[in-house]
């Protein structure tokens, strides 16, 4: 009680002094980085640090302590804050070395790893606020996400989650709707036959990730991995992102009827094995954020199946592609994507657009229209039927991290 006491009698000293002068780290400060690494037991240095000098000021949760808010001139600042977040780990380490008014100086108070501990512990506090969409925080602030989640419609993009929680997401397409009387009368699709993938993402290293999935057509299981091998930096010494990917899918439908005496292509006796059905997906992803509004990312994909239907199209057994995906920010919650995948295997190239709305960093809901019902790489090259200009398939994605 003595030392708030003493902090508010402070506060009628200092009033004014600083109050209307914005605090701004010198060029440099931005520079600083973490050399500590960023993990779990950093974090709880930060936040035992945090709740030792901080609480009484900037309150628990980051936003300010309600009494010192109205008492302290200028207030504390709500860390939580966009204007806060969006400053690098170095400006907001120097401003806990410096301090400045009734901000005191740490320099001596702690040492520097507990400072950029609890640099750590500012970026958690701030996790939950809606600007981590455009400001993804992690350990090093000099990288940029070019998108906020692994998935965009159908494309995997470069964005690795941080260890430490996993993913769920849901992607759901009706059924197809063709631009012609039918259209109301199945309403818009909704009526139709409908496909669905339930899946888990399961960050293993803050460079690799597994996802896991279950989809409705083909009756697929899959098993993913995506490696982030180089992340876009703010200083543009590296401008893009680099990921592979990699991922293969079981088939669980029934065994294909065939005759005693089918052959393969070479006149070698056919007889269905468990390997054919598996089917392949790789990928190299490019992406790059370009601005606060615009990520784009291209990739080279191959598709690979075990097993080819025979006849009457004479499919091949792979397919190349170069998906591009582009996301546009709308408002600070909203976006619009967009993804064109352009394959050499010509039925119809796979369209996408979605509109996109993210409640947090955490959570995004997207209402997609697509021309294919597929939602694997492995079947939608191969079996997207819908011309873009005849119809449309709706649908939503839904991607949660906890
Ligand atoms: C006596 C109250 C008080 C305490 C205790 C305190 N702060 Fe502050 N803090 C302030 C005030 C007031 C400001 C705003 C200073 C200004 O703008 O001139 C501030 C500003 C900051 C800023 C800069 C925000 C910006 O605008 O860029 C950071 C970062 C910060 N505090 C972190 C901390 C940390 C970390 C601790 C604990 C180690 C701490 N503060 C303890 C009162 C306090």
């Amino acid at each position: 009680m003595t030392k708030q006491l003493i902090i508010i009698l402070m506060s009628f000293v200092f009033i004014n002094l600083n109050a209307q002068k914005k605090w701004q780290a010198p060029a440099e400060a931005k520079q600083l980085q973490n050399p500590f690494n960023a993990d779990e037991t950093l974090l709880q240095k930060g936040q035992k640090v945090f709740q030792s000098l901080c609480v009484s000021c900037h309150g628990t949760d980051g936003t300010g302590n309600p009494v010192m808010l109205k008492t302290l001139n200028p207030p504390p600042a709500d860390l939580t804050s966009a204007a806060v977040q969006q400053q690098t780990d170095g400006e907001i380490f120097w401003k806990i070395t410096r301090g400045r008014g009734l901000m005191a100086s740490y320099k001596n108070m702690l040492s520097d790893e507990e400072r950029w501990a609890v640099v750590t512990y500012i970026r958690k506090l701030g996790e939950n606020k809606p600007e981590k969409i455009t400001k993804q925080v992690t350990g090093n602030n000099n990288e940029v996400d070019a998108f906020a989640f692994s998935q965009l419609i159908n494309a995997k993009t470069t964005y690795i989650r941080q260890t430490g929680g996993f993913g769920f997401g849901i992607q759901h397409r009706f059924g197809a709707t063709k631009f012609d009387k039918n259209m109301l009368k199945n309403f818009f699709g909704l009526d139709l036959a409908s496909n669905i993938r339930f899946s888990f993402e399961i960050p293993v290293t803050n460079k690799l990730m597994l996802d896991i999935g279950r989809t409705r057509y083909g009756k697929f299981y899959d098993l993913g991995a995506k490696y982030l091998w180089l992340k876009q930096t703010v200083d543009n010494k590296i401008p893009v992102s680099v990921a592979f990917y990699e991922n293969v899918a079981v088939t669980t439908e029934n065994a294909p009827q065939y005759s005693e005496n089918a052959t393969f292509d070479d006149g070698r006796k056919f007889e269905y094995k468990f390997y054919h059905r598996l089917f392949y997906d790789t990928q190299l992803i490019f992406s790059r954020k370009f601005n606060e509004k615009f990520s784009a990312q291209i990739a080279v994909e191959l598709v690979w199946r075990n097993l080819t239907p025979a006849l009457p199209t004479g499919q091949k057994a792979y397919v190349f592609a170069v998906p591009v995906s582009m996301r546009f920010k709308t408002g600070l919650k909203s976006a619009i994507d967009l993804e064109i995948m352009p394959d050499a295997y010509h039925l119809f190239i796979p369209v996408s657009l979605a509109y996109e709305i993210a409640s947090s960093g955490n959570h995004v809901f997207q209402i997609t229209l697509t021309n294919s019902e597929r939602i694997l790489s492995q079947n939608l090259f191969f079996n997207t039927t819908l011309h873009y200009r005849d119809g449309f398939i709706l649908g939503f994605n839904l991607s949660r991290y906890f």
